[in-house]
């Protein structure tokens, strides 16, 4: 109710009365005041004129429901976007609201997390505001061993979906960290509700650092703001990553993960440099030579051999 009232609002560019609302909404006058008393808490700037009606002021830099689902497009993707001022977890939110059973295409979204976290158990910082911290459930007909494929499809859509909407071509460093200027920029999180042979569903979340100031971030990461020099609208961000998520996906469903494979491997940051990672407890060192249809990553030994990784962490 609250998007529609925005959405009322923006349209009319001016004023609209009450009685116009409880009309087009079919709800009383008073359960019209106490939206628009909602909607002044989440932020928005809402003028009452007695007797003339309510006009909209001030939009705040919120991802809220109101704001990523107008004009958004999509089917699935952002039908239903879970909004939080403050949360521990976008992906412990996401993962309850699936077992309660939550369509696919299901967003929660936060300003800011308490306890975001990484692959490997690290934390993921998520200044106030700044960055884009979101969860998306899945429910893909598909055996748990083809959840890296997945993973995989996701860092091509969010890369895609920043180069469409900033002009910005974000590299992929195996498995799905989006890197520029080979800082990171982005992190994706997969998480799994899966039976031995069927997942239920998968939780995708994705981290990206937007208007981040260098004294937010790490030393080796970067944002879209410093590469830019400028700020990213957040809302439009993430409404064309879910656009692009939602169109890889259906492709994906119909014909499998050929296409997106493809394009990982144009977007890959690794190809021909040196990588590398641990194995029990040993360092080894290669070149990355490509990618394996079921998504591992190549790389050839110093004795001409080539190894699959397919999972854990690996260094340029
Ligand atoms: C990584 O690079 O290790 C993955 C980082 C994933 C961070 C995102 S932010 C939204 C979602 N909620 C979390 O707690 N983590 C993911």
């Amino acid at each position: 109710m609250m998007t529609k009232i925005i959405n009322i609002l923006k349209d009319a560019d001016g004023l609209v009365s009450g009685e116009e609302l409880s009309r087009w909404l079919g709800i009383t006058r008073s359960a019209v005041w106490k939206h628009v008393e909602d909607l002044r808490a989440a932020g928005y700037g809402i003028e009452a004129l007695p007797r003339l009606g309510y006009r909209l002021v001030d939009v705040p830099d919120l991802v809220s429901a109101a704001e990523v689902q107008r004009g958004l497009g999509t089917v699935k993707f952002g039908s239903r976007v879970v909004h939080f001022p403050v949360v521990d977890s976008t992906m412990n939110e996401a993962f309850s609201l699936a077992l309660e059973g939550a369509p696919e295409g299901t967003v929660v979204v936060a300003e800011t997390q308490t306890k975001g976290r990484g692959r490997l158990g690290r934390a993921w910082s998520s200044p106030k505001g700044k960055g884009l911290y979101f969860s998306v459930i899945l429910r893909p007909p598909c055996a748990p061993s083809d959840a890296a494929r997945l993973t995989l499809l996701a860092a091509v859509a969010v890369s895609e979906g920043i180069e469409n909407n900033v002009g910005v071509r974000a590299l992929i460093k195996w498995p799905n960290d989006l890197l520029v200027n080979d800082r990171k920029l982005c992190g994706i999180l997969t998480e799994l509700n899966a039976e031995v042979d069927r997942v239920n569903f998968v939780i995708v979340g994705i981290g990206l650092n937007v208007n981040t100031v260098p004294s937010q971030l790490l030393p080796e990461a970067t944002s879209l703001r410093i590469v830019q020099g400028k700020t990213v609208s957040r809302v439009s961000l993430l409404q064309e990553i879910l656009r692009v998520f939602e169109s890889r996906y259906q492709a994906m469903l119909k014909d499998g993960y050929g296409d997106a494979l493809a394009e990982w491997r144009m977007r890959s940051a690794l190809d021909g440099r040196t990588v590398r990672f641990a194995e029990r407890g040993r360092e080894i060192v290669g070149t990355a030579v490509g990618l394996h249809d079921d998504g591992g990553l190549l790389v050839r030994l110093a004795d001409g051999s080539t190894v699959k990784r397919m999972a854990g962490d690996i260094r340029i």
